[in-house]
This record gives C-alpha cells, structure tokens and sequence, in this order.
C-alpha cells in the first residue's frame, strides 16, 4: 500500500511516518508538507536515506500538485494529518485555520476522488465535540459542537470527509484523538511549553485557575490506533482514540516541575485563553474492542520520558525557539505574565 502522509514533518505526522515505514518495508511513502513553522525536516533525520521516504515540501491548498503526486506514486491511501494544529493561534488570527484545514482538505479530497485512491484516513480532534462537565466522555455519537477557531475547521474539514464518503462513495475513515505529548512537539503547546521554561527557570504561565482538564496520550500510541483505523476501519466510520490520561493542567505542570527539579514559584496564573473549554475526557472503546488497539505507554513514564527527550536535545528546542517564535512568545505571553 503506497501511501501519501500530509504534515509528515510535524509533530503527530513524523512520528506516523516512522511508524508506517516500519510496518509496510516494501510500501512508498510520500510524505507532504509545507514547511509552515510547525513542519521541521529534523523531525525526519532518521529517516534520511531511507530511498522508501519521498519528501515533498508542498502546500495540500495545491490541488493539481496533489493530483500529480496521487497519480505518479500510484497512491492507495491518504493519511491526512497536516493542519493549523494550535488553538491560541486560531485565537490570535482564525484565516489560515479555515485556508488549510478547510479548503486544504477540500482540496485534497477532490484530487483523492479524481486519482482514484482507495482510502482517505482524515485525522480530526476529540475538540470537534466541545467542553464536558464534571462527568462523562465523549463518545462517536456525541453531537459536535465546536467552540474555538481551531475546532470549528476541524469540524468543517470533518464535515466534508463524511459528505465525500456520502455523496461520491469515496472510501473514509475519520480518527479522533484526544491530547498528545511525546518527542519533538511544538513548544507552543502545554508540556513541551512548561518542560522548556522550567529548565530555565523562566515562569509557567497556566491559564486561569489551572484545572482544565486533558486527557493525554504518547503520541506513538496515536499513531498505532490510526494506523490500525486504515487498514482495518469500516468505511464512513468515525474512531475516538485516548488512553484514559485525565489530568488537570495543574497536576502535569507540578509533575513537570518535580521531575524538572524546579519549585512551584514559577507557576504564574495568567488570563485565561477565550472561550477555553473545561475538560475533555476521551471514550475509545470502539477502536479498542473492534480493532483491538491498546495504549502501550503509561503516562507518568511517557512525561519522565518526555522531560528527559527534551534534555537530551537543546539543540532542536534551540533552532524552534529562534526568530518567529519569539514574536509569537512575546505577543502571547508577554501581557498575560505582565499582567500576574
Ligand atoms: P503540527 O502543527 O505539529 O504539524 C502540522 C504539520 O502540517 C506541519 O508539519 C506543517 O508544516 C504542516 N502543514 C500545515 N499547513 C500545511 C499546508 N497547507 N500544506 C501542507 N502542510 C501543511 O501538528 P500536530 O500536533 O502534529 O497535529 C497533526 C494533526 O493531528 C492535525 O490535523 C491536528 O488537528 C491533529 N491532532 C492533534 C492533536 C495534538 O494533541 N497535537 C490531537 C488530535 C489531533
Ligand atoms: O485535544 C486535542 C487537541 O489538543 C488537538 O486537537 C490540538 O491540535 C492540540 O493543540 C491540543 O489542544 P489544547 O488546546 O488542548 O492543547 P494545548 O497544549 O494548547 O493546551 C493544553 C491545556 O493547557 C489547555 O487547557 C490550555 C492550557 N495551557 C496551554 C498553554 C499553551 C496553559 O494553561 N498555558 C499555556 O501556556
């Protein structure tokens, strides 16, 4: 099975396509992504000379160019993960989450439909489904009710997976992952955020009152569950995946701070993110019993883990946090610590 993997060198998207070279030696995979300032080829290094891994720095808004690579690689399935992945900045400018998560994956549909490929695997969130209360889970029947920028074109996108498979029959599946932690995220996101400021004794700006809840999950545990959704998924289906990790943000950034070796001191409680929704707790019984997916990693272990990846690789942290970065930081963070 020949495969094109889009977001290959994000966060989520390089951990699978590492996975799918192991799983299929003898299958291409093409992997294609932008290079937006989430996509980082050191993501890949591994990979370098593997004569399997074709890389390809292009946008998926490139409908002909999509088509082109469907065609000439004799592409099976797609793996769509590539996205405008962060909430805060869907907060700070929503146009390019409705440019590539919508329109990209419009795109990338139509060219899927005109090369004929076999499956579409669309890699959604459990945002799509809004904020829980104190009890309860989110199940493949909740109704979805997007409440950020972020999630509302993720639905969209959602929404347009299903009306393919409805209305031209194309082959979908959808996945929907709870929060994932692990190598090489983003250090815009919570657990890379906090690990790296606490190694510099710099402060940790939660927001609000800190007892939001996530529900979290190694992203290698992920991309298990959606690999298994591809090949053995039923047709339309949409597949919840967590790993039943439920922490209030308080609780990792403490644990960050312990196994960072740093007090308390430095969390700073800041204005909260708009619109923040309160808890999110993941149901992943479906895949669990109908594919027979399990988490492999516990988390304690996976944020020790984590923290000592980190560590062990300032450099990579390093080169992210130059430049754009910093303009990010500081128009984020800047008043909200000013204002603690
Ligand atoms: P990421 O931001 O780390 O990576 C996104 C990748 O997509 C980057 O490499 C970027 O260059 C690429 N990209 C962005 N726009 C593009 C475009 N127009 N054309 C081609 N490539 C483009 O994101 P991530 O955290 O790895 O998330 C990957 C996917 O998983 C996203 O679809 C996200 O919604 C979903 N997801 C993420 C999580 C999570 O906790 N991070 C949980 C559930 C689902
Ligand atoms: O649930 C899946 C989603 O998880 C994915 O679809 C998104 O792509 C991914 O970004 C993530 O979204 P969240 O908004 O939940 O993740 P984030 O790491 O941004 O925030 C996690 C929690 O930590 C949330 O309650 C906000 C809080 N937070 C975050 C940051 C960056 C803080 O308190 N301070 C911070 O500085």
């Amino acid at each position: 099975m020949n495969l094109l993997v889009t977001g290959g060198a994000g966060f989520i998207g390089s951990s699978y396509v590492r996975l799918a070279r192991r799983q299929r030696p003898d299958a291409l995979v093409v992997n294609v992504d932008a290079l937006t300032y989430a996509g980082n080829l050191e993501n890949l290094r591994d990979l370098e000379g593997d004569s399997k891994h074709l890389f390809v720095r292009a946008d998926i808004r490139d409908g002909a160019k999509m088509l082109e690579l469907l065609r000439t690689h004799a592409i099976d399935a797609i793996v769509h993960f590539a996205a405008e992945s962060h909430v805060d900045r869907s907060i700070l400018s929503a146009e390019p989450f409705l440019d590539t998560n919508v329109v990209g994956t419009l795109r990338l549909l139509e060219a899927a439909r005109a090369a004929g490929v076999r499956r579409f695997l669309q890699v959604s969130t459990d945002e799509v489904y809004g904020s829980l209360g104190p009890e309860g889970a989110f199940e493949e029947t909740t109704p979805v009710s997007p409440r950020s920028p972020y999630s509302a074109s993720k639905t969209a996108a959602d929404h347009f997976v299903m009306a393919f498979h409805h209305t031209h029959g194309m082959d979908t599946v959808i996945t929907r992952c709870s929060n994932n932690y692990g190598p090489f995220q983003f250090p815009e996101k919570l657990i890379p955020l906090m690990i790296l400021n606490a190694f510099e004794g710099k402060p940790l700006p939660v927001y609000g009152d800190g007892l939001y809840v996530r529900d979290w999950i190694h992203v290698e545990d992920h991309c298990e569950a959606v690999d298994l959704v591809l090949e053995r998924g039923t047709t339309g289906e949409v597949y919840n995946v967590g790993a039943e990790n439920e922490r209030p943000n308080m609780d990792v950034v403490r644990t960050i701070l312990r196994l960072t070796g740093r007090d308390e001191s430095l969390i700073r409680h800041v204005p909260d993110r708009p619109g923040h929704d309160r808890r999110y707790a993941m149901n992943a019984r479906k895949v669990r019993e109908q594919l027979g997916w399990r988490p492999r990693h516990n988390f304690d272990q996976g944020l020790a883990d984590t923290v000592a990846w980190y560590r062990a690789n300032p450099a990579w942290a390093d080169r992210i946090r130059s430049g754009a970065y910093r303009d990010y930081y500081e128009t984020q963070y800047a008043s909200r610590l000013a204002a603690t």
